[in-house]
Formats: C-alpha cells, structure tokens, sequence
C-alpha cells in the first residue's frame, strides 16, 4: 500500500533553491554569476582584508639570512632575498596586498647584476657596512637607516666591497604591478653599471633648498637616491626638542620629493618617526597596511588589542584599517612605508582613530 508522502508545493524554500540553482548553471555556460549571491562580500561598509599584523625578530631573520648565504650565492639567486610573507597571504610573495617586503643579504665580495623593472623599489638599510646600491649612474654606500630608492625602469645593482655581510629591507611595489598586469624588466650586458655622479650627488643637488636651474617642475618620483640616516636623524631632534610630536606618529617626517613636495614614489610613500622615551601614542588606524622597521630602540604597538614587541631591525606590518597604537619604553625611530600615495591619486585614502 502506497504511502502518502508530502508534497512540495510550487513557491516552497526548497523549490526556490532548487530554481535558483538550475538558473545559475544556465547563466554560468554563458560565463555570467548573479551578483547578489556575492554583493556583501563586493560591497562592503568596511575594508576587509586577509593580511594579518606579523612581527619579524632581526635575531631570526639575521639567523636565517645568513644561513642563506651557505645555501645559494647571489650571483645564483640574482638577488638573496626572503621575502616576508604575510601568515594570511602565504604563497603570494606579499606582505600586504599591494606590497612586496624582503631581507637581503649581500655578502664581502659580492655583488648583484644590473637589471631594471617596472616595480619601484626602496631599500631600508638594517645591518652592516661597506655595500653600495648603484642607482641610475650613482653609488649609495648603505649605513644602518638609509632610506634609498630605486623607481620604476631605473636600473640598479648592489656590491658589497667592504668586509662585513650587510642586510637591509627591500620593500617594492610589486603585487600592484602585478595586479595591473604591467611588468617588464630587462638585464644589462654588463654586470655593475657604470658610475658618472660622485656618492650622495643626488641628495646634495636636489635637498639642499635649491634646484640645478632648469630641473623639471614636475617629476612624479624623487630625483634623490639615498636619504641618509645621519642627515635624517637630527631633524627628528629637532621637531622632539620644539615638541612637534604628532600624538598618535611622535615626531616624524615624510620622506619627500624636492620637485614638488609629494611622495618619493607613485606607488609608495614613506616616514621616520621619533618616539620619545615613554611615548603612550593615540589610536590610529588607515586605509594603508603600513610596513614599520624599528632603527632605534624598542617598544609596543598594539594592533587590535594584540600586542607586538619590537626592537632594533624588527619589521612589522599593520594590516588596512585595523586600530593601533605605539608605545615606546625607551626613545625609539620607525621607520614605515605603504601605498598610501597611490590610495590618494586615486582618492581612496582614509585614516581615522
Ligand atoms: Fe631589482
């Protein structure tokens, strides 16, 4: 004997479902989605990002750097650089979405060919003495928080003649060229390019408060190659003693292009700030995941309610739009990069507490 089941009626969730879902398979033959099945995760009313704050201890880093050193030469690897992977975004060779970060290690000796790309690149010397970064005809001899940048197309190469290993942070603006689809890069013949400026000649000839008549009234990068850290460092003095301290950045400058005042770099933009001894910072947060690298002393940021301890050649990385806030034990400098300057040319840059 049959037994009576129930019935769907026309109109029943499930019926509904089951229509949504042959209509879908339909419309995806012809390559087509309904948008509101993914709307909210499109539009949503805040960023929402899969980077996550990390924290790189310069004691592991140096360990394994130098590990890398038996491991693979640099004229093998091209460049000797582990790149700083986010925990949320492993396998993507980033550290935020739009950015790239890497240690490099140049040993006594060596030296990394000339080649050029698309991506910019900067430089945040960690550790050691005696290499140079050579940037369009010019020699920056790399000290411990020397900011130097290599832009789009410019062709580099890195030796190190001197007697130590040295380590310095590489960040470049490498996953937005790759999400624009727009990498070229080329090597030289020759290995090392040839040098026809003196050392420093870039920062001497356009940051001294005067421009060579004639230079361009507008250059959308930097004309100088390597900011100091000895030139870089008293001016934080300086804003400290007259207390101009930012109270959630301390005392900080932007590192900036002497043609017209704005960033060094289209794609990235970067600062040195000074935190006073027991400097107890305002909440901040911005669109920008920032990259941080401390040059002097140490203290704690706290991210999210999550604490982070740095100290001397640590690098740090806040993800966009989460809350944080610096605290320093003793005096401290950061140094901090992002892609803030390509959020704002295309107005999309927003900060907040
Ligand atoms: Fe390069």
């Amino acid at each position: 004997m049959a037994v009576a089941t129930a019935t769907e009626q026309p109109g029943s969730k499930h019926n509904v479902q089951l229509a949504r879902k042959a209509y879908y398979d339909k419309i995806s033959k012809f390559h087509m989605t309904p948008l509101w099945e993914v709307l909210k995760d499109l539009v949503t009313p805040e960023p929402k990002t899969a980077c996550q704050s990390a924290l790189w201890k310069f004691s592991d880093v140096k360990r394994l750097m130098l590990e890398a050193g038996d491991v693979i030469s640099a004229e093998e690897a091209e460049r000797r650089v582990l790149v700083l992977e986010n925990p949320g975004e492993r396998g993507k060779s980033r550290i935020t979405n739009s950015l790239f970060a890497g240690i490099q290690l140049i040993l006594p000796g060596e030296i990394a060919d000339v080649h050029r790309h698309s991506a910019s690149a900067i430089r945040f010397v960690l550790e050691g003495e005696g290499a140079y970064t050579a940037v369009e005809g010019e020699k920056a001899m790399m000290s411990h928080g020397d900011f130097i940048i290599t832009a789009n197309w410019a062709p580099h190469d890195h030796g190190n003649p001197g007697q130590q290993p040295v380590m310095w942070l590489d960040v470049l603006d490498l996953p937005t060229i790759i999400h624009f689809e727009t990498s070229f890069a080329e090597h030289f013949d020759e290995k090392m390019q040839k040098t026809n400026h003196e050392n420093g000649d870039s920062f001497e000839r356009y940051a001294s408060g005067v421009l060579p008549d004639g230079a361009p009234v507008t250059l959308n990068r930097s004309p100088v190659i390597n900011y100091p850290y000895a030139k870089m460092r008293p001016i934080l003095e300086r804003l400290k003693n007259t207390g101009d301290v930012d109270k959630r950045h301390g005392a900080r400058v932007r590192y900036a292009n002497p043609i017209n005042g704005g960033p060094v770099l289209p794609t990235m933009g970067a600062y040195l700030g000074l935190l006073p001894k027991g400097f107890a910072g305002a909440p901040y947060r911005s669109t920008d995941g920032t990259i941080f690298a401390c040059a002097e002393g140490h203290g704690t940021t706290i991210v999210d309610g999550k604490p982070i301890e740095w100290g001397v050649n640590d690098v740090f990385v806040i993800p966009p739009w989460k809350r944080y806030q610096h605290n320093a034990a003793s005096e401290a400098v950061l140094f901090s990069i992002s892609d803030r300057p390509a959020q704002e040319a295309l107005g999309l840059w927003r900060e907040g507490n």
